[in-house]
């Protein structure tokens, strides 16, 4: 918008040989020290505001991608202002602006071709800027990718894998918001990433090749992820994503792959160990007159407990092993002490209080299971410190432990034996509470009562 008639046009020579040997001089400056941009231009900006008889200026460096239109405008309170842009060939780099010494004074016909000479003087001295912050975020690049693939070398769980490359690459890929889309079609992500997100399915890939473009009110770029129709994508408002990002991004996602391939093959493995683990502790259980069944419902039941107590998915592996293993030791117990119709006598009672500690020591020699055999040698202690071996109490006690102790009082009691009949699991319950805080703990009592009401709703 122009206002001159409201301005007085102020007239005088310009010396243009000193503006462009001033000019010349910063761009040499910046050629060598490229990172020193806003330094250097402030001792140059003071000089060519005396050069060109204006008050203010200032120089910003910024790819952006409005369109280079010299604006004059009337600005605040009657002051001259000059947003003048500086272009790389058809790619705005930053813009000069400039103010006059007074309200009510625009500069002349010289001082505006001294300007404009000097916003086409800095566009290369703020490209070499550009070149060496772009050379930094390159190595930033760098470092994203090998963060992803030491960060997802330690993940296991595929949901978990998906978080943490969005949280990576949203930090350290200059992104507001991150998405992935799923195999099944769904979106997960992290930041701003609400508009437009139905649009992620229809991005396509030629050649598998990162796509740039804009969803919503943002720019993007997104990359697939394995062959089934996944992708990640990455959204900022400021600026569009530049080629090399898109190769990043590509690079992180092919972590992803790997990892994910990873993760499925270990869930995999996991299983088929879980499934031989739990028959050799099913079989074991047939010595003593109760059924295989206990090893299955004890172990969905303390799995849903140790999920409602909110356990690390790490812990829900050590809690799912433990409670298929917390009696493996009884292979140690003579059959005529383990199926004894009546009750033990006290040196009897001594041999079977050994049973957590041979399963924790059969157990301790399995690779990877020392977690799981601490569970096992703490799955008869209490809460009150009177259980047994070591008499841990309270939150000494490993909470897969603790949680062994409850669901096994309470399976024992609700399922029938050959010389009594299970309890109904209210009068279970009552026991349960009747024993809280002396025997269990209190809080997986009430974990567990939570559990089996969500149960029965779901029955009903
Ligand atoms: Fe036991």
């Amino acid at each position: 918008m122009r206002r001159e008639t409201t301005y007085r046009r102020v007239s005088g020579d310009v010396d243009f040989g000193r503006v462009l040997q001033v000019l010349a001089d910063f761009g040499e400056r910046v050629a060598v020290e490229p990172g020193n941009l806003e330094a250097a231009s402030r001792e140059m900006l003071a000089e060519l505001r005396g050069l060109l008889g204006l008050g203010c200026m200032k120089l910003r460096a910024e790819i952006s991608e409005r369109r280079g239109i010299s604006v004059e405008t009337e600005g605040e309170n009657g002051w001259w202002d000059a947003e003048i842009p500086i272009m790389r060939g058809k790619i705005r780099v930053g813009s000069l602006s400039a103010r006059t010494t007074q309200t009510g004074i625009a500069p002349g016909e010289e001082q505006l071709r001294g300007l404009r000479a000097a916003a086409s003087h800095l566009a290369l001295a703020v490209d070499a800027a550009h070149a060496r912050e772009s050379a930094a975020m390159r190595a930033v690049h760098g470092s994203v990718v090998q963060l992803a693939s030491e960060a997802l070398g330690k993940i296991l769980e595929e949901d978990r894998l998906y978080k943490t490359v969005l949280v990576l690459t949203l930090e350290l890929m200059d992104a507001s918001g991150a998405a992935a889309l799923l195999e099944d079609g769904s979106v997960t992500g992290v930041g701003e990433f609400k508009e437009g997100l139905d649009a992620l399915g229809e991005v396509a890939f030629p050649a598998r090749k990162p796509w740039i473009g804009r969803i919503g009110d943002r720019h993007a770029v997104g990359v697939p992820v394995g062959r089934g129709g996944g992708a990640l994508f990455l959204f900022r408002k400021e600026w569009p994503y530049l080629a090399w990002e898109g190769v990043s991004l590509k690079l992180v996602a092919r972590q992803l792959d790997r990892a994910r391939e990873r993760s499925r093959m270990y869930a995999e493995r996991e299983k088929t160990n879980l499934d031989a683990v739990a028959a050799l502790a099913a079989s074991l259980e047939m010595r003593d007159s109760t059924t295989g069944e206990h090893i299955h419902r004890a172990q969905g039941l303390a799995v849903e407990v140790a999920g409602a107590l909110g356990l690390e998915p790490e812990r829900l592996r050590t809690m799912r092993y433990a409670a298929v293993l917390h009696d493996i030791g009884k292979v140690g117990i003579p059959d005529a002490i383990l199926n004894k119709p009546g009750k033990l006598d006290e040196a009897e009672w001594a041999f079977m209080r050994r049973h957590p500690k041979i399963g924790a020591d059969i157990i301790s020699r399995i690779g990877g299971f020392e977690s799981v055999a601490a569970v096992v040698l703490a799955h008869h202690e209490r809460h009150d410190g009177q259980g047994y071996p070591a008499r841990m109490a309270g939150q000494e006690i490993p909470v897969e432990a603790r949680i062994i102790s409850v669901i096994d009082a309470y399976d024992a009691m609700t399922n029938d034996r050959p010389y009594r009949n299970g309890m109904s699991p209210e009068e279970a319950i009552a026991e349960l509470d009747a024993c809280s805080g002396r025997q269990f703990d209190p809080e997986v009592v009430e974990a567990l009562k939570a559990v089996l009401i969500d149960r029965g709703r779901e029955d009903d």
